[in-house]
């Protein structure tokens, strides 16, 4: 369904791990629609991930960058800049990580310097991107910048643990810094919210295929998939969307607003 929607775009795209993660379909789909992409991931994820399987089918760069590194974050966008032969158009923060979900630390049994580090990996590199972005003057007006949420941000789902607040912070980072690049460079910043997806981030939630089937029977259209989730961030970074900004963006076939829906009742 290739439309060439992003013929001439450059982009950089984080946290593609493996086959499943939404972050590899929406690659897959940004090339396909004409784009040029540099791939990068956490050093880590470059020995357990299959990226480079990705980056040699799209013929892409990989560059690994650890995104609670400012160091790293300044690195990737240089040589992104370098091997595209310009500055960017879009960016997507595919990245999500909780070392109390991990360690199967309860909400109401924390450990706190695990929870900072979730929020460094979770919410507060997505600052670090678009802070690093404004000062190497590294995206092209009318660029667009995504990232990732779950409505956990906005509802109780108690099993999301401190990835609730994280996803808060992030959803936050993106109404606050959408006005800075929006009105220093015409940048717009928004996160799209993602129906339950099963992928390595995903299916680490405890009680997840009942979370998914759950969402599933209450959501009108189903549950979103990666693939649908990756025509939306196309469409997200192209032209079309110009005007939209500073927004949370529900891409979850309606759940966000079912009350109740009595195929899960069985009605
Ligand atoms: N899967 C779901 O149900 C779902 C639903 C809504 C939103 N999301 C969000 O989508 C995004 C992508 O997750 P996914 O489900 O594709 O899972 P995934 O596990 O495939 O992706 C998470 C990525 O984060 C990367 N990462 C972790 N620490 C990092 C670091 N320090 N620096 C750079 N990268 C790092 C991992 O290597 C991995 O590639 C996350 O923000 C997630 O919260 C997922």
């Amino acid at each position: 369904m290739a439309n060439n929607l992003l013929a001439g775009k450059k982009g950089v795209i984080f946290g593609a791990l493996d086959e499943q993660s939404i972050a590899w379909k929406v690659a897959e789909h940004c090339v396909e629609e004409g784009a040029q992409i540099v791939l990068t991931n956490a050093p880590v994820a470059m020995r357990f991930g299959k990226i480079q399987e990705l980056a040699d089918k799209l013929n892409a760069e990989v560059i690994p960058a650890d995104a609670t590194s400012e160091e790293d974050l300044e690195n990737l966008f240089t040589k992104s800049m370098e091997i595209m032969g310009g500055k960017l158009d879009f960016a997507l923060h595919s990245i999500g990580m909780s070392l109390n979900v991990r360690k199967n630390r309860e909400y109401t049994d924390i450990k706190y310097d695990w929870m900072q580090k979730t929020f460094d990996i979770s919410a507060i590199s997505f600052h670090k991107m678009m802070q690093t972005l404004l000062k190497l003057d590294a995206v092209n007006d009318w660029g667009s910048i995504l990232a990732l949420t779950y409505i956990a941000s906005q509802r109780v789902f108690p099993d999301y643990n401190e990835m609730a607040e994280s996803k808060a912070l992030l959803e936050s980072f993106a109404r606050s810094f959408g006005y800075h690049f929006g009105t220093l460079k015409n940048v717009r910043v928004n996160t799209i919210s993602q129906s339950p997806t099963w992928t390595t981030a995903g299916s680490g939630v405890k009680g997840f295929k009942e979370f998914f089937d759950y969402a599933d029977k209450m959501s009108p259209l189903g549950n979103a998939s990666a693939e649908a989730c990756a025509d939306y961030c196309v469409a997200m970074f192209s032209d079309f969307t110009k005007m939209v900004t500073m927004q949370n963006l529900y891409h979850d076939g309606g759940f966000s607003n079912m009350g109740l829906n009595p195929a899960v009742l069985g009605m």
